[in-house]
């Protein structure tokens, strides 16, 4: 165990000394959890192999699962980075700062650690004012993954990443609720065609219009499919989850809601707890905890690993969960729901 400094600090106006304070931490190789505008992030120095290896060990995370590099100036992408292709820097001038991860040919001064042996590099020049701070008065880029336990759903508050990880780690940045509430869109732009290997705020819709052809990953639409490690390691792996049993109920918009009360009553009448994320407040159920996610897909998107957590605190053996229509930001939504889910339901 080490002692975990928690300290608050402004999103909107980043306190110079507090963030001096944590600046400090990663400059001498050790970790602070940090806000994005996407979900928190455990941080540690790119560039000292050490600092990172203390990453993997704090979540639990396999080494073969490689980390994205987070900077606060777009040139900095050429000191990792071996070819920038020009579509790639046309998605930096249009979408950074903000919930985008490119991935490129890496430089020799990547470590190995942060790509898993790979000779790709994830970057991603994040919104949030707390991490551009962090980022730039630390003087260094910063390798981060989600602040949680490898597993379980990426910290969207302080409080989840407390849970997780305190006594772990330096320090946590309380910086409040996060903006998006799922993680960072990845586009690997590596490749002779874009392949999005994680949908995200940053929507397909966005980067086809910039990019023209991009190609979906597979394993993003739940398509069986053995998934190559040189392809993309974090996507062989269960995520996301919630304690309990997670059932997606999708498809046909009309007939979602009769679906869930008839599994919810199956589930009960053979004794099992019933909790229910619905996304539409004129839906009633019978069940024994119903929580509501919003009926916008930004609503969705930003506390349903929050939901996932407040219904560990319960004693629920099943959740049932609506999904949404794969188009926009719901591709994120239903692939992190996919990910999560333990028995999907089409109807
Ligand atoms: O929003 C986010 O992206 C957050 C915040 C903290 O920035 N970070 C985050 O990191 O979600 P993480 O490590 O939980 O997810 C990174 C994903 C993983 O699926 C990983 O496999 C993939 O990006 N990735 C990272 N580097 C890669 C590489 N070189 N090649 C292929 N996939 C890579
Ligand atoms: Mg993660």
């Amino acid at each position: 165990m080490i002692k975990t400094k928690i300290i608050k600090i402004s999103q909107d106006a980043p306190e110079p000394s507090k963030i001096r304070s944590a600046a400090v931490i990663i400059k001498k190789g050790g970790l602070v959890a940090f806000p994005t505008e996407t979900v928190y992030g455990l941080g540690a120095d790119a560039l000292n192999p050490e600092a990172v290896k203390k990453i993997f060990n704090a979540k639990a995370r396999p080494a073969d699962n490689p980390l994205i590099i987070h900077i606060a100036e777009k040139k900095q992408v050429y000191e990792i980075a071996e070819k920038v292709p020009k579509a790639a820097e046309k998605l930096m001038n249009k979408f950074w700062p903000g919930p985008l991860t490119i991935i490129l040919k890496k430089t020799g001064k990547v470590p190995s650690i942060i790509t898993g042996g790979l000779g790709k590099v994830a970057i991603r020049m994040p919104k949030s004012k707390i991490a551009l701070a962090l980022i730039n008065k630390s003087g260094k880029k910063i390798a981060a993954p989600s602040a949680n336990s490898f597993g379980r759903p990426s910290p969207t508050s302080a409080q989840h990443v407390i849970l997780d990880l305190k006594g772990k780690i330096d320090m946590i940045i309380d910086g409040g609720n996060t903006e998006i509430g799922l993680e960072s869109t990845v586009i690997d732009m590596s490749t002779a065609t874009p392949v999005l290997m994680r949908p995200g705020k940053v929507t397909l819709e966005q980067l086809e219009e910039q990019l023209g052809r991009v190609i979906v990953h597979p394993a993003i639409l739940g398509k069986k499919k053995k998934v190559r490690i040189a392809e993309s390691p974090g996507l062989k792996y269960k995520h996301y989850a919630p304690r309990a049993e997670l059932v997606l109920v999708y498809g046909s918009k009309s007939r979602i809601k009769e679906k869930m009360q008839q599994i919810a009553d199956d589930y009960r009448n053979k004794g099992k707890k019933v909790g229910i994320i619905s996304c539409s407040k004129s839906h009633c159920y019978a069940a024994d905890c119903v929580k509501f996610a919003g009926n916008t897909q930004e609503s969705f998107a930003k506390c349903l690993f929050s939901l996932f957590r407040e219904f560990d605190k319960t004693d629920v053996d099943v959740i049932i969960v609506s999904g949404t229509e794969e188009k926009s930001l719901g591709l994120a939504v239903m692939n992190r729901l996919r990910k999560a889910s333990t028995r999907l339901v089409k109807v």
